[in-house]
């Protein structure tokens, strides 16, 4: 009930939310470093079951510059919007993506488990997204698992050219991200101007040499619990963007501003109106 009463709440304020000033008209690229970016982590998660139609439009309606979804291949070469390697946790069937059909996964309720106002809220395929949304959104696209999903760079690739998408890619309005540093070398391999992020989850913010981070991405998503100060004006220094994950408080939002980040990714959409409020 209390994530029912959210949702509703977050549609009320959205005529507000969308008075905000947006990029769209100045021309600026997106990525051009100057705009401080809200990426709506797995839609509106905060507010609607994660990777659903719901989440998206209402991150739409929130005024996010970008909606993130977790992109899979299902048993029969389908890619859909899910987080886990199984539809376990997000919906009420069980099983690897890997092992089901689309229809199997179109089967599954995926909202229930968020609040039973969703109920029969369904898995959305990225064609799905693509086909509602076109170029009305930005999109950050992450690939999950490349390693288990063999050949979703291509799957993806393939559905961006289908839908017109590689110029909204070129223009910044599209991303792909990954935790998987081989997959984007790969993709910046074949398509260098398609911008991408590398992730950086917690126990890896030194692992990497940002220096050759530099060499296939334009930016990097790092875990902020893990992330200082010195890190994110390195990657800066180097012209790197910084988007860390997950952020959903202002006081966090600024602390992280101060250190000079370029985006945030949030569960929490209601921030960009508190923050405006902030400014
Ligand atoms: O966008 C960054 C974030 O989505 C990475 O973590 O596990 O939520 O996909 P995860
Ligand atoms: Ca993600």
């Amino acid at each position: 009930m209390i994530k029912l009463l959210l949702f509703f709440a977050a549609l009320f304020s959205v005529p507000f939310i969308l008075l905000r000033k947006t990029n769209k008209k100045s021309g600026e690229h997106l990525l051009a470093g100057n705009k401080f970016l809200f990426i709506a982590h797995r839609g509106a998660s905060a507010h609607a079951p994660e990777n659903t139609m719901e989440a998206f439009r209402l991150a739409k309606r929130f005024g996010a510059d970008f909606i993130e979804l977790d992109v899979h291949l299902t048993k029969d070469g389908h890619l859909i919007a899910m987080h886990d390697l199984t539809v376990d946790r997000t919906t009420d069937g069980t099983g690897r993506i890997r092992d089901l059909t689309l229809e199997e996964i179109k089967r599954l309720d995926a909202g229930s488990w968020f609040d039973e106002s969703f109920k029969g809220a369904k898995v959305p395929t990225l064609e799905e997204i693509f086909q509602e949304f076109g170029t009305d959104v930005n999109y950050k696209i992450e690939i999950k698992h490349p390693d288990i999903n063999v050949g979703i760079e291509a799957a993806l690739l393939r559905m961006l050219e289908t839908y017109r998408l590689m110029d909204a890619a070129r223009k910044g309005k599209v991303i792909i991200q990954s935790f998987d540093e081989a997959c984007l070398k790969k993709l910046h391999g074949v398509v260098p101007s398609i911008p991408l992020f590398l992730l950086i989850g917690k126990n890896d913010v030194d692992k990497y040499d940002l220096e050759e981070v530099k060499k296939f991405a334009v930016g990097v998503g790092p875990n902020y619990a893990a992330m200082d100060e010195s890190f994110v004006r390195r990657a800066r220094n180097l012209g790197l963007l910084v988007h860390p994950f997950t952020v959903n408080d202002a006081k966090t939002v600024l602390k992280l501003q101060s250190y000079g980040i370029t985006g945030v990714i949030t569960d929490n959409l209601e921030l960009i109106a508190e923050l405006a409020n902030i400014e």
